[in-house]
């Protein structure tokens, strides 16, 4: 927890539900332990999307798509999400929600690892949403900003690690270190490439903003 748990209960009573489909999913994700964004994050994305009005959105980490449905809900009528997930038992049930959802022709889930799949892709895109492995962002990052359209927004979540960041790494558990090694990396990345202005908001377990000049 890197924010005080009673503020976050405040903010987070402030919301309105999502949509009926958007909760249920959210609910099944949760009884699951499907690892997904927490409300101040969805609160974030929502804001970013609407403030944007992105046409295309990636987004790498699907888990069983519920970002992907929640941002699906914000974009423009006409846009289109495509979103990468590896581990495959999840990603006949994001399959399936997208389809519970409604939203089979405005997502398109590719299978395998991103590492692999973010340099086989070539369009151009508005907002990337970087929601996967900590520790790879640092090597999904070369692609990442080739993809990047001109004035285009990323956004990373998951950046503050439970606020273990600001720590020595051998304050760290050993299993964490090369991934607070990497996220520091990947942080000092994204505030020194000059093409690249970039927020650090510690809210959720942190995200980082970035927009390409
Ligand atoms: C935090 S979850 C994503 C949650 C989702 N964005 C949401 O909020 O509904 C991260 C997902 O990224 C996937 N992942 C991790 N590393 C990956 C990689 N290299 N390629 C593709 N998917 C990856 C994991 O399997 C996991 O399902």
């Amino acid at each position: 927890m890197i924010t005080n748990e009673r503020m976050i209960a405040y903010i987070n009573s402030l919301e309105s539900p999502e949509s009926p489909i958007c909760e249920m999913i959210r609910k099944e994700a949760l009884a699951e332990m499907v690892p997904i964004i927490r409300n101040e994050t969805a609160s974030l994305l929502k804001f970013f999307i609407r403030l944007t009005k992105p046409m295309h959105i990636l987004e790498v980490g699907t888990a069983v798509g519920y970002s992907a449905i929640l941002m699906s809900e914000y974009m423009p009528e006409e846009a289109h999400i495509t979103t990468i997930e590896k581990y495959e038992p999840r990603i006949p049930i994001a399959k399936e929600n997208f389809h519970r959802a409604g939203k089979e022709n405005a997502i398109t889930l590719l299978e395998g690892d991103a590492a692999e799949i973010l340099r086989s892709l070539e369009e151009s895109y508005d907002l990337i949403f970087m929601d996967a492995a900590k520790g790879q962002y640092i090597h999904f990052f070369p692609d990442v900003m080739r993809l990047l359209a001109s004035g285009g927004l990323l956004i990373s979540d998951n950046i503050l690690q439970d606020g273990d960041i600001i720590e020595s790494r051998f304050a760290v558990t050993r299993r964490n270190r090369t991934i607070h090694s990497r996220m520091r990396e990947y942080l000092y990345t994204l505030k020194h490439t000059p093409e690249l202005q970039t927020a650090i908001i510690p809210i959720g377990d942190g995200v980082a903003v970035s927009t390409k000049q």
